[in-house]
């Protein structure tokens, strides 16, 4: 099969291969999927830059967690009535060696989601990180109906995503941040009631107007290293802050705004959701999937052969939404 695969890390130009590998076969409670679509997300870019780690865990690594394709093959122990099978996927590079970068992924069959007939390839390649982080920094911790939130970098591939979930969930206001006026359009389409550009504006105290200077009641945070002490002058008494990103490895805690407003910070990683945690992503996402109510916002679809062109589109942060890669 043709894959982009890496053997070392370093610039996407100078260490992604396209060419020829084994199509991998499914093991038993595996599937394998032929893959339409490869999304490309900034970790999976910081993986091949060697950001967290120069030390590959495999000689040979293909890149990217999410896509989506067609079940082709089925393992022992997998339903065969699942050949044939529109899907998504998660998790395909984490952990693991062969990711969606390719014509075909084999993965177990968890892994392997339904896509409803009414989305499209395209726009399943940028659920498995971005819809359920999104979903997550929204659900977890009894949610946000009825409260205030604030989405940090709400045009981003998770931003949009959440400011959607938080108004679907019945948050009573919406707080985007956005660089300029591309951006704010975006997160208006996605249905932010409030649009703050975080270059030109004070966003803490355009949330404390908002609230009445009271401050939000939850900040779903992008760059934790970055906005944190505006995050802290935002929120609310008891708030909290779910953190999934930030620029820098270790972050100082302004630790007496924090306890005197009990501000709770919860981080998380998609990758490591609980059991529980990823059941509920998954049924509350293929929900709304099949509602019709998820807004995908794709920018860009490259070809496999122009794959580090991709990775660098991604790392530069000039994408307005997900990258996708066509590899069928
Ligand atoms: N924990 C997890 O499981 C998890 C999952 C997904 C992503 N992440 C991480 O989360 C980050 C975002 O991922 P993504 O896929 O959404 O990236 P993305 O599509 O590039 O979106 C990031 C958005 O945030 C904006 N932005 C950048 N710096 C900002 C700041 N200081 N304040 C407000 N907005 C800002 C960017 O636009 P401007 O630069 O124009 O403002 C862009 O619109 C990445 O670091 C990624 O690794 C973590």
């Amino acid at each position: 099969m043709l894959a982009a695969f890496y053997t070392r890390t370093g610039p996407a130009r100078e260490v992604l291969t396209v060419g020829e590998i084994e199509t991998p076969e499914a093991g038993p409670g595996e599937v394998r999927v032929r893959l339409a679509t490869s999304g490309v997300n900034p970790s999976d870019v910081k993986t091949r830059g060697g950001v967290r780690s120069r030390e590959l865990p495999f000689p040979r690594i293909v890149p990217h967690s999410d896509g989506a394709g067609v079940i082709d093959q089925v393992g022992d122990g997998v339903p065969p009535g699942r050949l044939g099978e529109r899907v998504w996927v998660w998790n395909a590079a984490w952990g693991r060696p062969c990711g969606t970068a390719a014509q075909f992924v084999v993965l177990p069959a968890q892994q392997a989601v339904p896509l409803p007939a009414n989305t499209s390839l395209e726009a399943g390649a940028c659920l498995g990180i971005p819809a359920l982080t999104a979903y997550h920094a929204v659900h977890c911790n009894g949610g946000v109906a009825g409260k205030t939130v604030l989405v940090a970098g709400g045009a981003g591939a998770v931003g949009h995503y959440a400011i959607q979930f938080a108004k679907i969930a019945g948050a009573r206001l919406v707080v985007a941040t956005v660089s300029g006026a591309a951006k704010a359009a975006l997160a208006r389409d996605a249905g932010a009631d409030v649009i703050v550009n975080y270059r030109t504006e004070d966003v803490a105290q355009r949330c404390l107007d908002l609230t009445a200077g009271t401050g939000v009641d939850r900040i779903v945070e992008l760059d934790l290293a970055v906005n944190l002490k505006t995050d802290m002058a935002a929120l609310r008494r008891d708030g909290e802050i779910t953190a999934y990103g930030s620029s820098l490895p270790e972050i100082p805690v302004p630790f007496f705004p924090a306890i005197l407003k009990n501000a709770r910070l919860q981080f998380f990683i998609v990758y490591n959701l609980s059991d529980a945690d990823r059941k509920s992503g998954l049924a509350g996402v293929t929900a709304l999937l099949n509602q019709d109510r998820l807004k995908h916002n794709l920018d860009g679809r490259l070809p496999l052969a122009r794959i580090a062109e991709a990775h660098e589109l991604v790392e530069g942060g000039q994408a307005l939404g997900n990258v996708v890669i066509d590899v069928a």
